[in-house]
């Protein structure tokens, strides 16, 4: 039985996504804080145990980031990512009701672009943007 809750994993389900997508894990204290400063989590239950996730990060107003969309590859392919996204989304058109302007990003992982692009994300080169930049 797959369920859906809104709030944020314990720190050591969180590690065990990353670990399980092949992300690795982090120093407990840092997801901690990462977690706590997190706008809106959705995590996936499959009986007690997490198998899915994701978030959304931002300044609530201006910009908003969706971020660590996991599904552990036991269970992808079965629409789980679909719902995430749908949640998330959900909580973006609410934070849109107060400000409509609000832009919404996220930086797909190399070949993940199809999956985002069925929620109507486009690239930045397609909505005419200069590239992304990430600091190494
Ligand atoms: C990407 C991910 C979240 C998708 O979740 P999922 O539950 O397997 O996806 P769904 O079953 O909801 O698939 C929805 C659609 O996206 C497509 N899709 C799913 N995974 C994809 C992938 N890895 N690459 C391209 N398209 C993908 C599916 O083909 C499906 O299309 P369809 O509706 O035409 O059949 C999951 O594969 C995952 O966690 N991957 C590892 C972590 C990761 O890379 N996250 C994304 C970071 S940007």
């Amino acid at each position: 039985m797959i369920r859906y809750e809104e709030k944020n994993p314990t720190v050591d389900e969180f590690n065990y996504l990353t670990k399980k997508v092949g992300w690795g894990i982090r120093d407990k204290e840092v997801v901690k804080e990462a977690l706590n400063n997190t706008i809106y989590s959705i995590c996936v239950y499959d009986e007690q145990n997490i198998i899915g996730y994701g978030r959304i990060i931002g300044d609530k107003t201006i910009f908003l980031y969706i971020q660590d969309i996991m599904v552990i590859p036991e269970f992808q392919g079965k629409k789980i990512g679909t719902s995430i996204m749908e949640n998330i989304l959900k909580k973006v058109n609410e934070l849109k009701i107060k400000n409509p302007n609000i832009r919404t990003y996220l930086g797909a992982s190399e070949g993940k672009e199809k999956f985002y692009k069925k929620f109507g994300f486009i690239t930045r080169k397609e909505a005419k943007l200069g590239e992304a930049m990430i600091l190494k």
